[in-house]
């Protein structure tokens, strides 16, 4: 049966990348026996340009209706003027919270190929590979209120608000657990409870949640102090467990461990329907680039693996993900290299020249 895929490449470097991942969708569906039924729609800065939202209500009905939906960036400089609700941002923000995507899975793993690309030295990075599990749908992105108010003096007082409560902190605390269990059965959850109240009940929710899953080992770390603990010694990680913010920061910083932010996929999950469908939208977690937008330098490998993680949940075709990861190994390792992840005596390509590359590594795997 026909997959419907949502492609939603917003702006800057999003309709770059996305048209790209397209090119391997398409490979797939010559290849590999799966069929789609593809559409596309506007979301963030171009939805506001042509439709005066950044989240069009007919968009989000796409994508809820969709069984699958990837994502490439929303933002740019030309909207940051616009008032906090027509910003591109809310158009990425809305779908995660409509959509119910608490579970935002974002694998930092260093290719051996890129071991000296990355700004650490290579023996710190080498073998990488950690899993942030981000809240992504409370926190302080959503809590209310959220505002600023003009004071008596005049003075502006703005607001956003930090909460949780137990059943959120619960569910993703369990996708952390499960996924350990797949993997180095090792759980660090990274909060502040030192100074949030927040993070007192997420330590203590996490440690209860942990009875469940003895085969797994868990540790608390405040998040400042796990900030420097992935620079100083990333490998003693396996899966970091964290809030929304936290998370958004923590995976920036692990991204740039494997050499670039324009190698690193995400998949944003919601609950597993009684049908077996699981909500969820793949996106990689760069923005849009607005400094390299229109180039055709971007690197698409982050949002290609993005694919391949929309191939692993959604389809549940572990096999076919494995081959575009494979693919992103070999051309690594033939050196080709985007301007981010360059490096001396390499093969210094653009965006469109990778995607050529690796399609013509899925051609040599696949035979
Ligand atoms: P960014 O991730 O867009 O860019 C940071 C730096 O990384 C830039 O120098 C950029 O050129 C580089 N970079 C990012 N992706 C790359 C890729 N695929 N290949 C090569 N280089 C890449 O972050 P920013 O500059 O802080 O934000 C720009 C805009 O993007 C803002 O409006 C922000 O809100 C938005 N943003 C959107 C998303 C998203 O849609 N998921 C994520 C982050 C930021
Ligand atoms: C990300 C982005 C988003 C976030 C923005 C664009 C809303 O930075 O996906 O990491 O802050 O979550
Ligand atoms: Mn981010």
């Amino acid at each position: 049966m026909a997959k419907a895929l949502l492609l939603l490449p917003g702006d800057g470097i999003g309709p770059e990348v996305i048209s790209e991942t397209r090119r391997v969708v398409s490979w797939f569906e010559h290849n590999r026996n799966l069929t789609f039924e593809i559409e596309e729609d506007l979301v963030g800065g171009s939805a506001f340009d042509k439709l005066g939202t950044p989240a069009p209500d007919a968009m989000v009905a796409r994508a809820k209706r969709a069984d699958a939906v990837l994502f490439g960036a929303v933002g740019g400089p030309q909207w940051d003027p616009l008032p906090f609700e027509k910003k591109p941002e809310r158009g990425l923000l809305r779908l995660r919270k409509d959509l119910g995507l608490f579970a935002n899975l974002r694998p930092a793993i260093c290719f051996d190929a890129l071991k000296d690309a990355s700004t650490l030295k290579p023996d710190v990075v080498s073998g990488l590979d950690i899993l942030i599990v981000r809240e992504l749908t409370g926190g302080v992105y959503f809590g209310e209120p959220k505002e600023t108010t003009t004071l008596p003096n005049g003075e502006k007082r703005a607001v956003d608000t930090q909460v949780y409560s137990t059943a959120e902190i619960e569910r993703i605390a369990r996708v952390a657990f499960e996924l350990a269990r797949l993997r180095g059965k090792r759980v660090a959850s990274a909060e502040k409870s030192n100074v949030m109240v927040t993070g007192v009940l997420w330590r203590e929710v996490v440690t209860r949640v942990h009875a469940e899953f003895s085969d797994v080992a868990l540790t608390h770390v405040l998040a400042d102090n796990c900030a420097m603990q992935l620079l100083r010694n990333p490998r003693q990680f396996d899966v970091i467990v964290t809030d929304n913010l936290f998370g958004d920061v923590l995976s920036d910083e692990a991204a740039q461990l494997t050499g670039s932010i324009g190698m690193l996929p995400s998949a944003s999950l919601g609950t597993r329907e009684p049908s077996g469908r699981q909500p969820g939208l793949y996106e990689p977690i760069h923005g849009s680039a607005p400094d390299i937008a229109g180039m055709g330098l971007a690197n698409p490998i982050a949002c290609i693996l993005s694919f391949a993680m929309c191939l692993r949940y959604a389809f549940r075709r572990n096999k076919d993900a494995a081959l575009i990861e494979e693919a992103v190994e070999q051309i690594l390792g033939d050196g080709y290299r985007t301007a981010d992840i360059m490096q001396p005596g390499m093969n210094k390509v653009g965006t469109a020249a990778m995607t050529d590359a690796l399609l013509k590594a899925l051609d040599r795997l696949a035979d």
